[in-house]
């Protein structure tokens, strides 16, 4: 049976009831299926975070359904990871999932060297507190530790927060592999769109709690309102595409997908 991820109209209001109740999802429907790979957009507070929590089955709508796929098939990075940190040391930290999921010991130490080795962390610090490690580390140790997990849904929160130009590079670089390998299902946030293009292809757009938009890149590119209106930009590819387009450059601007943006660059210069 295929695997997905059903949220029909989710509502979400942290401390119901009380003065500071504060709607994060209001009447939100998505269907996330397998290997699907998907941008959420959005200003700050729009609710992607909440979102993502509701689709990792963290936090249960106070209205609404979510169904999810259980058995660790869905996996959260969450936006501050050393929030989430427990464990003595990195390894164990990377190892806790798996071994939750009641894997034999041999399985676990297998999955543990593949998710840290994939992520980069050097070995040598394989040993250390969570704690100790710089900011950058901490964020790979994050996804060593939900990509030990083996899941079929990966949803990461701000997963470029924190990382210096190389640290971006090699994450969307073990991103695209991850996905080719392994079909998974991507689900990410960030605050550059040009990091989450040529990882994407399906976009969601949230303001205060709804989702505005259930689109593509290409489709996006031809209604900017959608993202001007959040003060969102479109990746700085697609906006150049654009430009030379209105000067009237022989471009197709409105591209899905970074290669076919730079498939137009290609021909514009012969
Ligand atoms: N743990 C919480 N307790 C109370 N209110 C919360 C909590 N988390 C989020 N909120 C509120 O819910 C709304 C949505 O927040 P959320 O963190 O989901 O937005 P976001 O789109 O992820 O924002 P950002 O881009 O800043 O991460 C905001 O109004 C926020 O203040
Ligand atoms: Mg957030």
């Amino acid at each position: 049976m295929a695997l997905e991820i059903r949220l029909s109209a989710v509502t979400v209001d942290y401390y119901p009831g009380t003065a500071w109740q504060t709607r994060a999802l209001a009447g939100v429907n998505l269907l996330v299926g397998e290997n699907e790979q998907i941008a959420l957009l959005g200003p700050s507070g729009a609710g992607k975070s909440t979102l993502l929590r509701v689709m990792a089955g963290l936090l249960v709508p106070g209205e609404g359904q979510a169904v999810i796929p259980e058995g660790g098939r869905v996996a959260l990075a969450l936006q501050e990871p050393q929030r989430g940190f427990f464990a003595a040391t990195a390894w164990e930290e990377a190892a806790f999932g798996p071994e939750n999921l009641g894997l034999a010991a041999g399985e676990v130490e297998e999955r543990v060297r593949w998710a840290l080795g994939a992520v980069g962390l050097p070995e040598e610090k394989w040993s250390w507190s969570p704690f100790a490690l710089a900011s950058g580390e901490q964020r790979r140790l994050a996804l060593a530790a939900v990509l030990a997990m083996r899941p079929r849904f990966l949803l990461l929160d701000e997963p470029v927060a924190g990382l210096d130009g190389r640290g971006k590079r090699d994450l969307s670089r073990i991103l695209r592999e991850l996905v080719e390998k392994t079909g998974m299902t991507l689900v990410i946030t960030a605050q550059e769109a040009d990091f989450l293009f040529p990882l994407t292809r399906r976009v969601l757009v949230m303001d205060r709690g709804v989702l505005v938009a259930d689109t593509s890149w290409g489709r996006l590119g031809e209604d900017p309102a959608v993202l001007e209106e959040l003060g969102l930009e479109l990746p700085a590819a697609l906006r150049l595409l654009y430009r030379l387009a209105e000067k009237g450059a022989p471009v197709v601007p409105g591209q899905e997908s970074v290669e076919g943006a730079m498939e137009e660059f290609r021909k514009l210069l012969g």
